[in-house]
């Protein structure tokens, strides 16, 4: 069929967990600013030992086995991440890692919104009826990317991966997307590498790759955030002629419990129906919406047949939506 159908969620943490107790002693913060600002309290944070491949491999196999498949009927891998192990692709060895031998594998990089951006990349391909069986997952262990001394970035994210299978079926679950970027907003959040730029003659000394933390603009993604993800929701829904009371579950990116409310009165949607979990797992970029999802289906809470609607957002800046069927 031309369907696309959602069959199995996974996700995986890594060991360690670091509370905001525990960061109120690494950096001039406290748990009553980090909760009342953002509704975090504890946040994974990745050893030396743990790789953003293991990482993503567990999530995958997780959402395998609970679609009650094996990972050789994978056609193909879109790992969303913006924290690769390499910077050639890391899908390749999460592709090794749990024998999905004949899956093509590729990484995808759009920040917060990678996990969207990958559904609505794999539906394309399941319903011009290349693929049938595709694995997406969103990834991402920003603690190897925050400066621990910055106290306006470290205390927001944490480490984490969710996947999805979703299959070809004759009735389409996905019911609308929309994806959109502004580039001139460019500044407002990134995480710049800076490679060899001098040749190689000028000065050998100084030809090591210098990698810098993530910066951000706080307020600005923030206003950014609660305007645009209201509107992309908005314009999803009336597309797939829904409204807002015809969601059974909202799940947006996990950035920030402000905005979760935020968009939730906007769209006046009741409180009971927006999935949180940044409280246990703080921002975990790609990996937040799979996660939630995978929780949310775990716990019985979404039952197949529920609308459920999700928006990611953030560094480009990119921001989307994908409204299905569970
Ligand atoms: N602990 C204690 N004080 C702090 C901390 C901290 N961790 N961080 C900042 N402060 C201080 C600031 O220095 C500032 O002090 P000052 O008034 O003396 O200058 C004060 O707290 C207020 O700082 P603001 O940055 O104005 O605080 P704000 O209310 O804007 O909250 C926050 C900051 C939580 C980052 C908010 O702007 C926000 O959530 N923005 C959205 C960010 C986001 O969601 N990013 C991720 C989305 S994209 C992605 O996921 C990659």
């Amino acid at each position: 069929g031309a369907g696309v159908a959602f069959v199995g969620s996974g996700s995986a943490q890594v060991k360690t967990v670091l509370s905001n107790e525990m960061l109120s002693r690494m950096v001039d913060t406290s748990d009553e600013w980090i909760s009342t600002r953002t509704g975090i309290r504890q946040r994974h944070v990745a050893n030396g030992d743990e790789s953003l491949a293991s990482l993503a491999a567990q999530a995958a196999e997780s959402a395998i086995a609970a679609a009650n498949m094996t990972p050789d009927a994978i056609d193909l891998i879109i790992l969303a991440t913006s924290t690769p192990d390499d910077l050639f692709g890391t899908a390749c060895q999460v592709q090794a890692a749990i024998g999905a031998t004949k899956a093509v594998a590729f990484d995808l990089t759009a920040a917060c919104s990678g996990f969207v951006f990958g559904v609505v990349t794999a539906a394309q391909f399941i319903r011009t009826g290349a693929y049938e069986n595709v694995l997406v997952i969103g990834a991402d262990l920003l603690s190897r990317w925050v400066d621990w001394d910055d106290r306006t970035t470290c205390v927001l994210f944490g480490d984490g991966a969710g996947a999805v299978v979703m299959q070809a079926c004759d009735r389409d679950r996905l019911l609308g997307f929309e994806m959109h970027s502004n580039g001139t907003m460019n500044g407002c959040l990134n995480l710049a590498y800076t490679p060899n730029s001098l040749p190689l003659v000028d000065d050998i000394a100084s030809q090591k790759g210098s990698f810098t933390a993530i910066t951000m603009n706080g307020r600005e993604v923030y206003r950014f955030a609660v305007s645009r993800v209201p509107e992309v929701l908005g314009k999803t829904l009336f597309h797939a002629g829904l409204s807002a009371s015809d969601i059974d579950w909202l799940i947006l990116h996990q950035a920030n419990q402000r905005i979760l409310d935020a968009v939730a009165k906007r769209l006046k949607l009741p409180a009971d129906r927006m999935v949180s979990n940044m409280a246990k797992h703080g921002n975990t970029s790609a990996a937040s919406i799979p996660i939630a999802l995978d929780e949310w289906v775990r716990s019985g809470k979404v039952q197949p047949g529920h609308k459920i609607a999700m928006s990611g957002f953030g560094a480009g800046l990119t921001w989307g939506a994908a409204l299905l069927e569970w």
